[in-house]
């Protein structure tokens, strides 16, 4: 049984197999086709932080592929009225999968260790695996092989951003993130990635434009994440020359497009002329969320496609 925790779970084999099915079932919807490669198999939506996309996407893909899901809120107790060893054994009997948004790593890591059924994260502060596919999978639908080519991340190295190296690294892709200095992806996780990926090219800089010159795609995200917001108005100051503006977007090719794993803080990290611009593909992004989750929960639970 697997689970997905990080994208360091994943083979690149494993993420084209992914991509793959991913690609066939969203070719089949638009022929108006619905695989129901699931029927019969529930998923637990565990979840202690606020979504749409990751929720709702997930929910919408289960049910395409004739499955069901339940949505499992703070009620249910998690932590709370009973060990969290004993809420895996018992939640894991009744459920094909899970998906679990938490605040702590630590907390999907316990969870995924008690479980009898995989686990999927579905964001924790550390990472966000099904997003860096669903964005990795859009960059290449609209600019074809990334191999060797450049993906631009401006602002915090956040969850997002370290999901996203770990996806470049799979994949081949160079990967240079622009932060302020206090900002910039962990050491430890950056040694790892050099160590686990010796080929990639992972840049850090101080210097969005820098970081922009040879995009194919320029990567925003919030610049206080979920769980920060009472360093909002510290990380506004800190963060205030990173906006994606025009201005930076005018730096890097013509053709490169603009990314954000949303929702989206306008006027912060990126400005309404950039996100609603000709370069934004942050729509087909967020659509690609449910192509990539059916990828995602076929190939978990082994479905015979
Ligand atoms: N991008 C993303 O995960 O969005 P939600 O927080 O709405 O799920
Ligand atoms: N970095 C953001 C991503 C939201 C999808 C957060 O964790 O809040």
């Amino acid at each position: 049984m697997r689970h997905l925790l990080t994208l360091f779970d994943l083979s690149p084999d494993e993420i084209q197999q992914i991509f793959a099915l991913a690609n066939e079932l969203k070719m089949a919807l638009e022929r108006g086709e619905r695989q129901p490669y699931l029927t019969g198999r529930v998923m637990g939506l565990l979840f202690e932080k606020p979504s749409l996309r990751t929720r709702v996407s997930f929910e919408t893909a289960m049910a395409h592929l004739g499955g069901s899901s339940q949505f499992l809120g703070q009620d249910v107790g998690w932590g709370q009225r009973e060990s969290v060893e004993d809420f895996a054994r018992v939640l894991s009997q009744y459920v094909d999968i899970i998906v679990c948004r938490t605040r702590d790593h630590q907390r999907v890591e316990q969870l995924a260790r008690h479980s009898s059924c995989s686990v999927i994260n579905g964001l924790t502060s550390v990472s966000h695996p099904c997003q860096a596919l669903a964005d990795l999978f859009t960059l290449r639908e609209v600019r074809g092989c990334l191999s060797n080519k450049t993906l631009a991340f401006i602002g915090d190295g956040n969850n997002v951003a370290r999901s996203l190296a770990v996806a470049c690294g799979k994949l081949g892709v160079h990967f240079v993130i622009a932060s302020p200095p206090a900002y910039h992806i962990d050491k430890p996780f950056v040694d790892r990635l050099n160590d686990e990926f010796p080929k990639l090219e992972l840049r850090t800089t101080d210097d969005p434009v820098c970081a922009v010159r040879d995009a194919v795609g320029v990567y925003t995200d919030v610049w206080a994440s979920m769980g920060q917001e009472k360093e909002q108005e510290t990380r506004k100051r800190d963060f205030r020359d990173y906006q994606v503006d025009g201005q930076l977007m005018a730096k890097a090719p013509s053709d490169a497009v603009f990314l954000h794993c949303l929702p989206a803080h306008r006027g912060e990290e990126v400005t309404d002329e950039v996100i609603d611009g000709p370069q934004s593909i942050v729509v087909q992004q967020a659509a690609n969320r449910m192509h990539v989750q059916k990828g995602i929960l076929a190939w978990l639970l082994g479905a015979k496609v």
